[in-house]
């Protein structure tokens, strides 16, 4: 089995989380997939599950133009054992967020996110699908109507609830990039186990407790 798993917080409409169950459902739709969605809160409960992902794909909602502060709290988290010992390398990774404005600085949000990675040595998945809403043949139902790359990009209206908000076009533009990303991490990680390399992490003893900070390591 391929396990994907989906790290998010959403908090003021639950939209960030509607977009994390579409990814879910997209997921699923490649055979062998194991797929398991861990909110941030409940993180500490989850670390041998992220230790043991294939894929690990972040949600944030844009708050303030950055990923919000809960999500940037768990991402600290990984500033120790796991930076340390590059426990998450060549992880497959993506990330998604949304907000209210049409750009809303949600690319602040993905490079972000693409940093965080980065940080952790994992390997960055975007969208494979050709941004829509370009033309005046376009329209709010186009797949990826944000038309960004880097990662999945949607927009939910303030006033509206999370059933309604983001759009259709952006759920489905989630399933499929929540497809994609499990897909890339089958092949890549069959091809990982059949061709290990010396300084690979993948074999490394883990842990389910909570990562040492690097506070506790400095510290000895
Ligand atoms: C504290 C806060 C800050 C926000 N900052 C932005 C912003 O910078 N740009 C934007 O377009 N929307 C902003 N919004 C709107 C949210 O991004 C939007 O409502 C999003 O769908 C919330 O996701 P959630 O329901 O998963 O929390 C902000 C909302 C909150 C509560």
């Amino acid at each position: 089995m391929t396990k994907v798993t989906i790290v998010y917080y959403s908090n003021f409409k639950g939209a960030t989380e509607q977009l994390a169950l579409a990814i879910g459902r997209g997921a699923e739709s490649v055979p062998d997939t194991d797929v398991q969605l861990v909110k941030v809160e409940d993180v500490d409960d989850h670390w041998q599950r992220l230790h043991d992902s294939d894929a690990i794909i972040f949600g944030s909602p844009t708050y303030i133009g950055s990923v919000a502060a809960k999500f940037k709290e768990f991402v600290e988290k990984l500033a120790g054992d796991v930076w340390l010992r590059r426990m998450w390398l060549n992880k497959i990774a993506s990330g998604f967020t949304v907000s209210a404005g049409r750009s809303g600085d949600k690319l602040n949000v993905l490079q972000q996110m693409v940093i965080f990675a980065s940080q952790m040595s994992m390997i960055w998945v975007p969208i494979r699908i050709t941004g829509g809403n370009y033309s005046t043949q376009g329209s709010e139902e186009d797949l990826n109507r944000m038309a960004g790359y880097i990662g999945l990009m949607a927009q939910a209206n303030i006033d509206e609830p999370a059933d309604k908000a983001p759009p259709p076009s952006d759920i489905k533009t989630a399933e499929m990039h929540g497809h994609h990303v499990a897909n890339v991490a089958r092949q890549y990680a069959h091809g990982r186990r059949e061709l290990p390399s010396d300084y690979d992490t993948l074999n490394d003893e883990k842990t389910g407790e909570t990562p040492a900070t690097l506070a506790d390591l400095m510290s000895g």
